[in-house]
């Protein structure tokens, strides 16, 4: 087992635009680490650099504190689980977990029966051990290639998208089973995805990437509730944040359904600017006949023009007009995203037993204190800097 350390890592295949830009990262002995964002992002090439199939155009790659860069990937002692994960068909699971074993002359036969025993018993494939490949699950062929990984005593796991190939619900327990796997073996572990449940579910901490660049590192739940930026807040979360034109004046917020005075740390972080974008998750409305408004909410009436009701929770959408300079960043940001053009409409998360109809006013109240305040031109979370700064201040 052993620490990771990324110092200031650059990717670029021939002229083309760098694949990956300056990536600093340190992963601690036994965490698990989550490399998330759009397609073409860079991870999968982060990921190969680490493991050694990928050379590193520039920067430094320390695995248990030794440079790496020049080591061909047998000498560096990762495995690596890729989305297909490629078992030998005309070989048991026994020997496809032995594999790597074999490969080393002088393995003794005792020790290599015994690693693949305690394999087989951790991933609870024992008595699967004489079969092939093809007779099993998808879920229980993920397992042996992760029986595969166990038994070389790895410094630390790699994986790609080793889940993409299944089916929901398979990949819904896969899930499960590798968090639960990897805190048994305590292993570092770096796991890539663009799977947002993935992405909040697995890791200690995530990494978001963007074209290349590292954007924030940080807990599931701080990546969730302190984005640093708009592209940050409109790729955690499903569905998305809400991103809506903000003018301030004074000390009053004009937003599209409702102007409210600002708290100080607000208005300080907005004093200067004629138009932001205020970001605010579906959670954080409420209906206004709630028995139990949040603190600092402000109430207002809008028309829903359409409602989704889904059982455990419901989704009501109101549309909105927005200036031309918003629209702007909101449809880059989409792109950025790998989305569709964004709809100017707000989405509302609300009660399943609260009754709203498609056509009618509702009456809802707004938490403006979960409220981001984002620069249309930077993308910076102007209130996050505000926050701390007035922490630091008081501190
Ligand atoms: N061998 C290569 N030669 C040239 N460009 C490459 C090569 N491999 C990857 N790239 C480019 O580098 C960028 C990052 O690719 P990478 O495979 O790391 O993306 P990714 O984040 O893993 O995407 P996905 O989610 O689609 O797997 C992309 O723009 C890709 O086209
Ligand atoms: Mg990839």
């Amino acid at each position: 087992m052993a620490t990771i350390e990324m110092k200031n890592i650059v990717k670029q295949y021939g002229d083309n635009a760098p694949a990956v830009r300056d990536v600093s990262l340190e992963i601690d002995d036994g965490e698990f680490v989550i490399l998330v964002g759009p397609s073409g992002c860079g991870k999968s090439t982060l990921l190969r650099m680490i493991v050694g199939l990928e050379e590193i155009t520039s920067g430094d790659m320390m695995i248990g504190g030794e440079r790496v860069n020049e080591k061909p990937p047998r000498d560096r002692n990762l495995a690596m689980v890729f989305q297909n994960y490629a078992l030998y068909p005309h070989l048991s699971v026994y020997e496809n977990i032995a594999f790597p074993l074999r490969l080393h002359k002088g393995a003794k036969e005792d020790e290599i029966d015994r690693k693949v025993r305690d394999a087989a018993e951790t991933l609870e494939l024992t008595e699967f051990l004489e079969r092939k490949p093809a007779n099993l699950s998808g879920g229980q062929r993920q397992r042996v290639a992760m029986g595969r990984a166990i038994v070389r005593d790895a410094q630390a796991f790699l994986f790609d998208e080793p889940l993409s190939n299944l089916d929901a619900k398979l990949r819904g327990q896969m899930r499960t089973e590798i968090a639960r796997l990897q805190r048994k073996l305590g292993v570092t572990t770096v796991y890539v995805t663009h799977d947002q449940t993935e992405a909040m579910t697995l890791g200690d901490r995530v990494a978001l990437l963007k074209k290349g660049v590292l954007q924030q590192v940080a807990t599931p739940r701080e990546l969730y509730e302190k984005p640093v930026n708009l592209f940050v807040a409109g790729f955690i979360g499903s569905p998305p944040m809400n991103m809506l034109p903000a003018r301030p004046k004074g000390d009053q917020m004009e937003l599209p359904f409702v102007t409210f005075t600002m708290p100080p740390e607000m208005a300080k972080a907005a004093e200067g600017h004629e138009l932001l974008i205020a970001g605010i998750r579906p959670e954080h409305f409420v209906d206004a006949s709630s028995p139990q408004p949040p603190e600092g909410a402000v109430s207002f009436n809008a028309d829903v023009d359409v409602v989704e009701w889904l059982g455990n929770e419901q989704y009501a959408y109101i549309p909105f007009e927005a200036p031309e300079q918003v629209r702007k960043t909101l449809d880059d940001l989409a792109k950025d995203l790998d989305g569709e053009k964004m709809q100017q409409q707000i989405v509302v998360s609300l009660e399943p037993t609260t009754r709203v109809g498609v056509g009618e006013q509702a009456e809802l109240i707004m938490d403006v204190s979960k409220l981001h305040l984002f620069d249309p031109e930077t993308g910076d979370n102007l209130l996050l800097g505000a926050k701390e700064k007035s922490e630091d201040a008081q501190a």
